[in-house]
């Protein structure tokens, strides 16, 4: 069974999906604990509703990103981590963690990457005037939202839409693609070769 951390920043709804395919037998691994950078954030409140560990590590308790991130660290030693998944987790990750952590942690990214990287990315594509949008799960490498790609899932743009309907139909296709991939690294099908991600059939 994968240990699985889960990092957070706010509601915590892919947490939510990636709990949810746990304990319908979907994935086969545990989640050991979550970690948010915000002391409030929902999906806190969410992972202790399912009797998971769930701590705020206050970022502002530490003198600098590598000390902020060697906590964090120490936490998923502890819990025998082997697989770490940013799931609207809002900080860009230091290399105490990807070198640590080296082609073991996953995000889920609200656009086809690489359009629309960094923050509002929905609002970003809807403001461009895409007509097909959509969401990437990655590897996290030092650069911002461009690590290999593992899964996309495309949504069309309506022409009622707001970058807010747009924004919950995106989000129901992360709450599908997110558990999907985890799944493919638990199982032990993925692949890096280079920049792209082979799947390797079950
Ligand atoms: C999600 O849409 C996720 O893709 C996005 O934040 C939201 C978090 O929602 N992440 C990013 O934009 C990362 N660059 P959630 O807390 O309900 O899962």
């Amino acid at each position: 069974m994968t240990n699985i951390a889960v990092l957070v920043s706010g509601r915590g709804s892919n947490l939510q999906a990636i709990i949810d395919s746990i304990e319908s037998g979907y994935l086969k691994s545990r989640i050991a604990v979550v970690i948010s950078d915000v002391g409030d954030a929902y999906a806190l409140t969410r992972a202790k509703k399912h009797g998971i560990e769930a701590i705020f590590v206050n970022p502002k308790k530490f003198a600098s990103k590598e000390l902020y991130e060697k906590e964090i660290l120490g936490v998923l030693k502890t819990h025998n981590i082997k697989l770490v998944l940013l799931a609207g987790y809002m900080r860009i990750l230091g290399k105490t963690l990807l070198e640590a952590y080296k082609n073991r942690i996953l995000n889920i990214h609200p656009a086809l990457l690489p359009a629309f990287t960094g923050l509002h990315a929905q609002k970003q594509a809807f403001d461009h005037g895409v007509k097909v949008a959509g969401c990437t799960v990655h590897f996290v490498d030092e650069i911002l939202d461009c690590g290999p790609i593992i899964l996309q899932r495309c949504v069309e743009v309506k022409e009622d839409d707001t970058d807010e309907t747009l924004a919950d139909r995106i989000l129901e296709q992360e709450h599908k693609i997110y558990p999907e991939a985890v799944k493919l690294f638990v199982e032990n099908r993925l692949r890096i070769e280079g920049r792209k991600v082979k799947v390797i059939k079950s």
